[in-house]
């Protein structure tokens, strides 16, 4: 299929609409390809779950960078230099201080991020020399980010970040103010892998947008967070687990299917289930499932697994309707310990290497994202003063 220019909109003619874009294609990209029919997902050319099994997250930032998995010396290099990058400016280490501990942890994660273009060297300048290096400072800043404002908000010092140890070790240390096991640093590894590109998402389309207009990679970055936020996206994932907390509010013999099946009586959405794209199963999901059986049953927590799959089974019988990435995840950050409002915070930790690798590949073929809206509203109306309104 070509990118030419269609002018085809016609004023006068009513013009379908794709509500919600559904079924647009938009751009180009060697990010990500998602079947969504067989539930296969590919980023840069690796399936998911080659990724999964052999992978490490800093490998998936240089792939969704360059396109390419990275020789031994180029991933220590990017190594050495996101461990640089991890200490913030004390002006945003004071914002974190200053702000109000009941702020939502992905509101203060904005807030910083777009406050970081202030003191990088290159103040965030739009020449794609510098955007690899940007995305390195902006990626390496935002475990600290996150582990320093819930630090902050439970009146715990904030711990500094290691000089060494991947991004899932050290921001569990920066986290918990101690060193984590390997079992926790790779289940925090591979959740990275596994939230770290996803096509044109609604985040993505935004971090492209405002990319397009030739603005700075930290503002197309706020911008992101901010759609990744909602509940329909990103944010899906605190609001399922606020689901099995409800249920755990019932005791250990909470009835999940009845539950979900009054849900859904009342036309309530169940977070964590459905997809834009995906007809089957997200394989992500699937991934997240096995972590998910595994570890609420290690932490003895095996009732969240026991109700997942009685709201999955409900939902499968009832509207034919699949998990999406956001279901068992949920299940596996309780597990680990981490508080739930702070999951979509964790999907920003590893979304931000497919949101930097967007960017960068919206510079090499730039046009404005400017679409159009069908008019429905009255035109040529009189004027009428103030006072006769
Ligand atoms: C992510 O796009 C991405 O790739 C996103 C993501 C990524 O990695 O970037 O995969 C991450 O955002 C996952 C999605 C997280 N959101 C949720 O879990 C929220 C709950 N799910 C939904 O509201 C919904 O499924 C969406 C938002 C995910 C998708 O919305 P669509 O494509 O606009 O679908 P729709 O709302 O028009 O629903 C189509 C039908 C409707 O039924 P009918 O009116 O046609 O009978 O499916 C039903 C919906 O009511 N439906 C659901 C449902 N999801 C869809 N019914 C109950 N519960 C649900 N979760």
């Amino acid at each position: 299929m070509s990118e030419g220019i269609h002018t085809g909109f016609d004023e006068q003619q009513y013009p379908h609409i794709n509500r919600g874009l559904d079924g647009i294609v938009a751009f180009s990209t060697t990010k990500s390809f998602i079947d969504g029919q067989k539930g296969e997902l590919i980023y840069s050319g690796y399936l998911i779950d080659t990724l999964a099994e052999n992978a490490t997250f800093e490998e998936v930032c240089f792939l969704l960078w360059n396109d390419r998995l990275p020789n031994a010396k180029e991933l220590e290099s990017l190594k050495t230099l996101l461990i640089e990058n991890r200490e913030l400016p004390q002006p945003i280490l004071d914002y974190i201080n200053a702000t109000d501990k009941d702020a939502e942890p992905m509101a203060v994660l904005r807030t910083a991020v777009s406050m970081l273009a202030d003191f990088d060297d290159t103040k965030g300048k739009y020449d794609p020399t510098l955007f690899e290096g940007q995305a390195i400072a902006i990626t390496a800043k935002i475990p600290t980010i996150i582990a320093a404002f819930d630090r902050v908000r439970h009146g715990k010092d904030i711990v500094a970040p290691l000089k060494e140890g991947s991004t899932a070790y050290n921001f569990l240390y920066m986290l918990n103010g101690e060193k984590p096991g390997e079992q926790a640093e790779k289940t925090m590894d591979l959740c990275l892998i596994l939230h770290a590109e996803h096509g044109m998402n609604a985040s993505t389309f935004t971090a492209r947008t405002i990319g397009a207009t030739q603005s700075d990679m930290y503002s197309a970055i706020t911008g992101a967070i901010g759609a990744l936020k909602g509940p329909l996206h990103g944010g899906a994932n605190t609001a399922v687990m606020n689901t099995l907390l409800e249920l755990k509010e019932q005791g250990d013999d909470a009835d999940a299917v009845a539950f979900t099946k009054k849900k859904l009586e009342s036309k309530e959405k169940i977070m964590g289930f459905g997809h834009r794209v995906y007809k089957t199963f997200d394989p992500r999901a699937r991934l997240l499932q096995t972590m998910a059986k595994d570890l609420s049953e290690e932490t003895g927590h095996q009732e969240l697994y026991k109700w997942s799959m009685d709201m999955l089974n409900t939902m499968k019988n009832e509207k034919n309707i699949d998990p999406n990435v956001d279901f068992f995840s949920a299940t596996v950050y309780y597990s680990i310990g981490i508080q739930p409002d702070l999951y979509t915070t964790i999907f920003t930790m590893s979304r931000v290497s497919g949101w930097t690798g967007h960017y960068i590949e919206q510079a090499a073929n730039n046009r404005l994202i400017r679409p159009r809206a069908l008019y429905v509203g009255e035109k040529h109306l009189d004027w009428v003063p103030v006072e006769d309104r």
